[in-house]
């Protein structure tokens, strides 16, 4: 089912930049992460009513290394991969399960090697 489209060039960003010159991004751009461990994208997500959700990340990264992030949900934190994707302009989509609050909620996505993020499109949930 289609959830809400949440740009990533749209969120805070920390130690990162908003980019367009790799295609098939969705929304105006995406946040290149800077290559460095701690660099991070932090959406505030509202949900109707308290429930386990799935957050659907769509991504690129075009080296052959993993590039894990730890998705922390109102402080509660999980790491997930980021493998290749072939090619900058080649986007994927990661899924993880998170619990949210009726309300807002804030999930931060941020890099955990010092190789960064990936570049990341939107977060919909
Ligand atoms: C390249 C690419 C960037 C990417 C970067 C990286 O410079 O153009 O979009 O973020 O590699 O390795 O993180
Ligand atoms: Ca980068
Ligand atoms: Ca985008």
């Amino acid at each position: 089912t289609p959830g809400n489209d949440h740009q990533a060039e749209d969120a805070t960003i920390t130690q990162g930049v908003v980019e367009s010159n790799h295609a098939g991004f969705t929304g105006t751009g995406f946040v290149n992460y800077d290559n460095v461990t701690g660099s991070a994208v932090e959406f505030t997500v509202n949900a109707a009513a308290a429930g386990n959700a799935t957050l659907t990340f769509r991504y690129a990264n075009g080296t052959t290394v993993n590039r894990p992030m730890s998705i922390s949900v109102n402080g509660s934190a999980q790491t997930k991969d980021f493998p290749g994707t072939g090619a900058w302009s080649t986007w994927q989509e990661v899924q993880v399960n998170a619990a949210l609050n009726a309300g807002a909620n804030t999930v931060r996505a941020s890099s955990t090697t010092a190789n960064g993020g990936p570049n990341l499109d939107r977060l919909s949930v």
